[in-house]
């Protein structure tokens, strides 16, 4: 899930008491109770909001614990559907974890635990574990952009298909990290007083209310990921075209949207830790067009809308440093690469960006790949 969601909407509740802090023992406890194995090792895995396990029973036998913060605990149908779009995912080929039943079949138990400040209730889920490392962790050329590209696309177009009783309420309506709700951000504003980055902010705010906002019904509808970033995304290497896509993590931030939010998520993340972060655009397109190309509508908000993921990134981080001063070093880190690159696309200017983007995807080196690719579809 993105970072500090909870502590966004939670002020009145510590992050410190809503996350989840098991030990190893209660762990134990847990997975041999619910469902009935014995992990030989128990490793930490980054999360944010929730805590994570890799649980190792055997040495072709991993899996993932999940344990979900209090707040959030206290939806079940939302987890519900991200556990369903991941079994769908699956089971149409692409790389999505699934969910392994408790030992009474339940996909997921709301569990009452005490992790040293009272006994709370938290939704523990077990997925499986799959196999690669992390697309932040390998240098990122174009054909791994152009993977993620890709991979984020068939993604979208496989959701459209997903059928499901309560999907309305993946609508989502005041969620803040939906490209939908830009201007849900401006209340949050003041945390930049005294920034000169702030101007750029409203800015961004203002266009996206004048040029965005009115053509969202020229976009086409699906079912966002919303969270397409480099810890999210699992690659391996592969003979004959150096990476794949092996696997798409944490579908916490899914929500009803369109196409090109996914693509300007993506972007956005692509472009994060990338040393030429402007041409990463031109690679994740081109491959999110060999699956389904942009209307006109769609390719004109794009510039915009991965200025407004870099907006809603750097206001949340700033409300949670202001919120949770103890976090403050880690989350300026990740915010200094944000600001740089948006302060950049900002200056550019639309068509300066558009034409690197959009003139360079079209002479895009890389344009025998769909071919060689076709041949090992997921
Ligand atoms: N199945 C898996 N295979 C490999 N690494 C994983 C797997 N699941 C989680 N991880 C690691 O744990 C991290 C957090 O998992 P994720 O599902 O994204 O949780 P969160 O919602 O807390 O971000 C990932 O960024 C990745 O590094
Ligand atoms: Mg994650």
């Amino acid at each position: 899930m993105t970072c500090s969601f909870v502590s966004f909407l939670s002020a009145s509740m510590a992050l410190a008491e809503s996350k989840p802090n098991l030990s190893h023992l209660q762990v134990s406890e847990l997975v041999k109770r619910l469902f009935d194995l014995t992990p030989s090792q128990i490793h930490p895995l980054p999360s944010y909001d929730d805590q994570n396990f890799r649980l190792v029973v055997s040495e072709d036998n991993e899996y993932v614990l999940k344990v979900m913060n209090s707040e959030d605990s206290q939806n079940p149908t939302l987890l519900e559907l991200q556990s369903h779009a991941m079994t769908f995912l699956h089971k149409k080929g692409l790389p999505a974890q699934t969910v392994l039943p408790t030992t009474s079949g339940q996909v997921m138990s709301l569990e009452d635990i005490d992790c040293g400040f009272g006994v709370q209730k938290y939704l523990v889920r077990l997925l499986t574990y799959l196999p690669g490392t992390t697309i932040a962790k390998v240098p990122c050329s174009p054909q791994i952009l152009y993977e993620a590209g890709k991979m984020a696309a068939k993604m979208d177009t496989v959701l459209q298909e997903m059928e499901h009783p309560q999907l309305h309420v993946l609508q989502r309506e005041k969620f803040i990290w939906s490209l939908s709700n830009i201007p849900l951000l401006e209340p949050y504003l003041h945390v930049m007083d005294g920034d000169p980055v702030q101007q750029v902010v409203k800015s961004v705010i203002q266009l996206y209310k004048t040029c965005v906002q009115p053509k969202l019904g020229s976009f086409r509808k699906c079912i966002n990921h919303g969270d397409f970033n480099d810890h999210n995304i699992l690659v391996q290497p592969d003979d004959s075209t150096g990476y794949k896509i092996s696997g798409i993590l944490d579908f916490g931030d899914m929500s009803s949207g369109y196409y090109v939010f996914e693509l300007a998520i993506a972007i956005m993340y692509m472009m994060m830790e990338n040393p030429t972060p402007l041409d990463v655009a031109r690679d994740v397109l081109a491959g999110w067009e060999s699956v389904i190309p942009l209307n006109e509508a769609e390719r004109d908000a794009l510039y915009l809308l991965v200025l407004c993921r870099f907006c809603q990134s750097l206001v949340v981080a700033r409300h949670t440093v202001m919120q949770h001063p103890e976090n403050k070093d880690y989350l300026m880190i990740t915010t200094k690469a944000g600001i740089s690159h948006l302060c950049r696309l900002w200056e550019l200017g639309k068509e300066v960006v558009e034409r690197r983007w959009f003139q360079n995807a079209a002479q895009y080196p890389g344009k025998e790949w769909p071919n060689v690719l076709q041949a090992q579809e997921v």
